[in-house]
């Protein structure tokens, strides 16, 4: 049919399958369970490859005095030993703001910064040369925590404070009042993949680097600045990861300037996969914060003055930390209104790792503080959390503006996803079964947990809110799809291969999204903030619009009808009355000098934010959800488990619903494991020594909800103009976890009758869980 005639009904022309808001299978799905999905270590070495180990400081502040390299120089097998002296371009790559030097230079600013790179023959060999590194230290005074720092205005940058209102005197007029502080621990990303990144020079010293990173053009951008080369000779890869959470937005530059750094200087392919204890003492984390606050409230509960200043530990550099520390104070107000309120951020700066992004990027430590605050009310006014929480919602006459003077365009939303969970968790009922069982067991006690969430979506740096794609339309009417966004496991190709498919009306396994490559869309932002498939996927969309531009105006021309009158629908496009399959179409167009490529591009319109003057719209838009959680302790030993949890998110419009109910219930374990049982533990001389599965505890099997439903709410569809009126979802549901900490201080708080305040910093490991119920009953003696 390649000259356009009539079709009669034959093969080619049926619906098509796997269009968008279908749960289709991720891209991947087989090849991940079967071990067959190449990550980068699984890509095949070339003749020559070296490894690569590094020497990390053991002092957590000290001036470098010298090293002693001769022993590691002349060990088996290695071939370069570089220190920052050997660096031939800029030694600092810090993403935002210098201060992260690719490798030590004369002083080291936390314990696990890497001072020398060693390449070998063998991965032992490069080990082994890294333990004869010798260096010699003059040992300085090391601030290790949040308080510590604020204490010494020790910070990275300056403080920063978003004001609402007279809050003092919404403070000081209320009839209750009440100050506190809390401590949130920080996170390991625990990714199952570590970073990794694979360096092979091409001619003219150019180099194409594999490398497993949320953020080619940085890390291309970082291997461009070492090396004092052009970024047009850089060309970055990344076919997926396993696993990112933020921890490979900033943090992949250095691993990958190291082996290009060695890759440069031998002109050998050089591997730097990291051991994990390397990896989790020399990589970024969640930032811990010391939280501190003052709040007035009525006898409801309802809010009418906050003051609260959250204090993140940044590390001994910016990196992300401002962001962070902004989306922190962004999420203070979580889903509740405040009439006023001051928010300040402190950005701490301490000589430990460098705090980078996780998975909601400051927005849980915001979220965790305001919740807590909500639970101290509810306790101090003998109210259920439930209703002091009902009693804040926004909404409601001149109830919608945020600290930050955006206003809440949809808080019905947050209203409805109450009622639901209400509903569907047997709120109310269970409460009394949990209050009736509390009242019969004295070792065994229960509580419940409820938290909300709504989470802003759109980086709040404005230009990282665009994103590019590049379609091609071969003859045979296959499509490849290349787009800015990075795959981590959140499947952000299979929707990105979902969207194209439904726009050319084509099979879904027609399209095949290939590497994010920054040779093919350069200038791409991190996949990150929940925004990859709201960004690629509008310039997917875009893209692929451009072709069937460039079609419709061909067919009508050739087949002598007007461009409405062509249509793409069931695998084929209809032209007046001819009828053609897609690869016909796509052949003909060849044939006919018609171009098949085109790329697209995206930036998301409305949003703006004056960080001088705070004010403005930072989101595009709210993700909204909630979580119910039961906890059980044992009040013996503080040990726990969840018998229940009930979970809602809103994810109208969803691309891919399968997918995005897999990553809600992620998202929620990601959550419960960062408030329960993950622990980071730094010793006195400022040493993590939670470096390894076997003293870090990230939730397993056993620790899910025995009992665990996890629903989408999908009443409204995005009231923004979103790719399909879809909804950003990779990072919001990780604050629903906070549930389970509400649930198990509630648990605590039986022990004394729910009549005296409990404290638990996060995480609530069973050892804090214990010794709160042994302050409960410590202070129910002491009062007779
Ligand atoms: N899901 C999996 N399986 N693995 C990951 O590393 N990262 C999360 C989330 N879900 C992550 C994940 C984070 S931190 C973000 S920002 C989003 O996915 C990014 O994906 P998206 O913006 O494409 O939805
Ligand atoms: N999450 C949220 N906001 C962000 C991120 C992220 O990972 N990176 C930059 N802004």
């Amino acid at each position: 049919m390649a000259d356009g005639g009539t079709l009669p009904e034959t093969s080619g022309i049926h619906p098509i399958s796997g269009g968008v808001h279908l749960g289709i299978e991720h891209e991947s799905a087989r090849k991940h369970v079967t071990g067959t999905a190449a990550y980068t270590d699984d890509i095949p070495e070339l003749p020559g490859t070296l490894h690569v180990a590094v020497h990390l400081s053991a002092k957590a502040h000290a001036r470098i005095l010298g090293m002693d390299l001769s022993r590691a120089k002349q060990a088996p097998g290695v071939h370069a030993v570089l220190t920052f002296d050997d660096v031939p371009g800029e030694g600092d790559i810090g993403t935002v703001m210098p201060g992260d030097p690719v490798l030590a230079p004369d002083m080291v600013e936390y314990a696990g910064q890497a001072v020398v790179a060693i390449a070998a023959e063998t991965l032992l060999q490069a080990r082994a040369a890294a333990r004869l590194v010798e260096v010699f230290y003059e040992e300085l005074p090391a601030i290790l925590t949040a308080e510590e720092a604020l204490a010494k205005d020790s910070f990275v940058s300056p403080s920063l404070t978003f004001t609402r209102g007279d809050a003092p005197a919404g403070v000081a007029g209320a009839p209750h009042r009440l100050t506190g502080k809390l401590d949130v621990g920080g996170q390991d990303h625990f990714y199952l993949e570590g970073h990794i990144a694979y360096a092979i020079p091409k001619e003219d010293g150019d180099l194409l680097v594999h490398s497993s990173t949320q953020h080619p053009a940085e890390v291309q951008h970082a291997i461009s600045k070492v090396l004092g080369r052009p970024m047009h000779g850089i060309a970055v890869e990344c076919r997926r990861m396993g696993g990112g959470f933020g921890g490979k937005e900033s943090q992949p530059a250095q691993i990958a300037c190291i082996a290009a750094l060695l890759a440069n200087a031998t002109r050998r392919p050089v591997k730097f996969r990291m051991d994990r204890d390397d990896d989790m003492a020399m990589t970024g984390k969640r930032h811990d914060f010391h939280v501190i606050y003052d709040v007035g409230f009525d006898t409801d509960g309802r809010i009418q003055g906050l003051e609260m200043d959250l204090a993140g530990r940044c590390g001994m550099s910016l990196d992300l930390s401002n962001g962070v520390v902004d989306r922190a104070m962004f999420h203070a107000d979580n889903a509740y209104y405040l009439p006023a309120a001051r928010v300040t951020g402190h950005r701490c700066k301490t000589h430990t790792v460098s705090n980078t992004a996780f998975r909601g990027f400051g927005g849980p430590q915001g979220v965790i503080a305001i919740e807590h605050v909500i639970d101290e009310i509810a306790r101090k006014i003998g109210k259920d959390p439930l209703d002091v929480r009902r009693a804040n919602l926004y909404g409601g006459p001149g109830r919608d503006l945020t600290p930050y003077g955006m206003p809440v365009e949809e808080p019905e939303i947050l209203a409805e996803l109450l009622d639901q969970i209400e509903r569907d968790s047997d709120y109310r009922r269970r409460r009394e079964e949990i209050d009736a069982f509390n009242a019969k067991n004295t070792v065994l006690k229960k509580g419940l947990g409820l938290t909300p969430v709504k989470f802003g979506i759109s980086f709040t740096v404005k230009h990282l809110n665009q994103a590019a794609a590049l379609v091609h339309v071969y003859t045979d009417g296959s499509i490849q799809v290349n787009h800015g966004g990075t795959e981590m496991g959140q499947g952000i190709h299979t929707k990105m291969a979902q969207i194209a498919a439904q726009e050319f009306q084509i099979d879904v396994d027609r399209v095949k999204v290939t590497a994010s490559a920054t040779d093919k869309v350069p200038n791409a932002p991190p996949t990150a903030a929940s925004a990859g498939t709201d960004l690629n996927g509008m310039a997917v969309r875009i893209a692929v619009r451009t072709i069937k531009g460039r079609l419709v105006d061909f067919l009508a021309q050739h087949c002598h009808t007007a461009p409405d009158k062509v249509e793409f629908r069931d695998n084929a496009v209809f032209a007046g009355n001819h009828a053609m399959t897609f690869p016909e179409v796509a052949k003909l167009a060849y044939l006919n000098r018609v171009s098949l490529s085109s790329t697209g591009h995206y930036a998301t319109p409305k949003i703006w934010w004056d960080r001088e003057k705070c004010e403005g719209r930072p989101f595009f838009y709210f993700s909204c959800g909630v979580a119910v959680t039961e906890a059980l302790i044992d009040t013996l030993t503080g040990e726990y488990k969840f018998p229940r949890a009930d979970v809602l998110h809103d994810c109208s419009g969803s691309i891919n619903p399968a997918i995005d109910l897999g990553q809600v219930e992620g998202a929620f374990v990601q959550g419960l494991g960062w408030v329960t049982s993950e622990e980071l533990w730094w010793d006195q001389q400022g040493c993590l020594r939670t470096h390894a599965p076997s003293t870090y505890k990230i939730p397993t099997s056993r620790s899910l909800p025995e009992d665990f439903r996890v629903s989408l709410y999908t009443a409204r569809p995005n009231r923004e103009d979103t790719v399909f009126r879809s909804k950003a979802i990779g990072e919001p549901p990780l604050m629903l976890g906070i549930s389970a900490w509400l649930a198990l201080k509630d648990a605590v708080a039986a022990v004394g009758g729910h009549k005296l305040p409990v404290h638990i910093d996060a995480p609530a490991t069973p050892e804090r869980v214990l010794l709160a119920v042994e302050d409960v009953k410590a202070r129910m003696a002491a009062s007779g």
